[in-house]
């Protein structure tokens, strides 16, 4: 049962993730496809890169981590929760808060990224990659170190905190995983989104959920997702959290 102070502190986490706090909210900010939008509204939808938050996840995906980590929670779907492309660790740093404001000590929250930015395309192996320029982005290069430090700053770094530093071509067939309740994919490319899925889609639990960060921003993203469950045949019932974000729970 949850009662007000859980709510409070997972909605002050959330606030301070995204920097509700200390921006100017009314500042206007361009995106790259040329709107001006105020600040709020980037941090409420996740339509920018922020300077000083923790997360460009935005409001809404975030409240879909909450939603779906308190539902495997109340469910009591077995298992541990990973991002695989954590950035500077926001997303996953609300994970383990909710572990903690719901007094969890026996799952583990597992990050798993390069910690300096996303591999240059393998257009051979992965043609929907081609032509992609993420790599090129010094801004998408968050040290492990960095990210250690801001679970810090929440006073959130422990040892159901672990970290997978390398790319997910190394790191995930043979991280020692053995169940997750809660899967988020946020690693942009083909390459990134398959390989995780490869990995980790089997050790999730049934009823356990699978999230997308980047479905509706990179058409070649929702192209590994879809390649994934036709091949495997499964059943997901796809809902969308915002103008990018779905996720879906896992039944077969
Ligand atoms: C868009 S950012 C993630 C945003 C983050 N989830 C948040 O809450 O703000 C993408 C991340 O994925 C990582 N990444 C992408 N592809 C990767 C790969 N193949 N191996 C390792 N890391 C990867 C990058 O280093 C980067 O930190």
């Amino acid at each position: 049962m949850t009662d007000l102070s859980q709510v409070l502190y997972i909605d002050l986490l959330k606030r301070s993730l995204i920097n509700l706090i200390y921006d100017h909210l009314d500042q206007p900010i361009k995106l790259l496809d040329g709107r001006v939008i105020s600040t709020f509204q980037a941090r409420m939808e996740g339509l920018d890169w922020p300077s000083n938050a923790h997360t460009m996840i935005g409001w809404r995906r975030l409240t879909n981590v909450q939603n779906c980590v308190e539902a495997v929670l109340r469910d009591r779907i077995p298992g541990d929760l990973i991002e695989t492309g954590v950035w500077r660790g926001g997303a996953s740093i609300l994970m383990r808060g909710i572990l903690k404001a719901y007094s969890i000590t026996d799952r583990t929250v597992w990050l798993a990224d390069s910690f300096r930015g996303l591999p240059p395309p393998s257009p051979d192996d992965y043609p929907a990659d081609e032509g992609s320029d993420l790599h090129t982005y010094a801004e998408l290069a968050v040290s492990v170190q960095q990210v250690q430090a801001n679970f810090q700053r929440y006073n959130l770094l422990d040892d159901q905190v672990r970290f997978l530093e390398g790319w997910f071509k190394d790191t995930l067939p043979t991280a020692p995983i053995k169940q997750l309740a809660l899967l988020r994919l946020d690693g942009d490319l083909y390459e990134s989104t398959m390989q995780a899925l490869i990995s980790l889609y089997p050790k999730v639990s049934l009823g356990g959920y699978i999230i997308v960060d980047d479905y509706g921003a990179v058409p070649a993203c929702k192209q590994a997702i879809h390649d994934y469950i036709d091949s495997h045949q499964l059943k997901a019932d796809i809902q969308l959290v915002d103008w990018t974000g779905a996720f879906w729970q896992k039944v077969d």
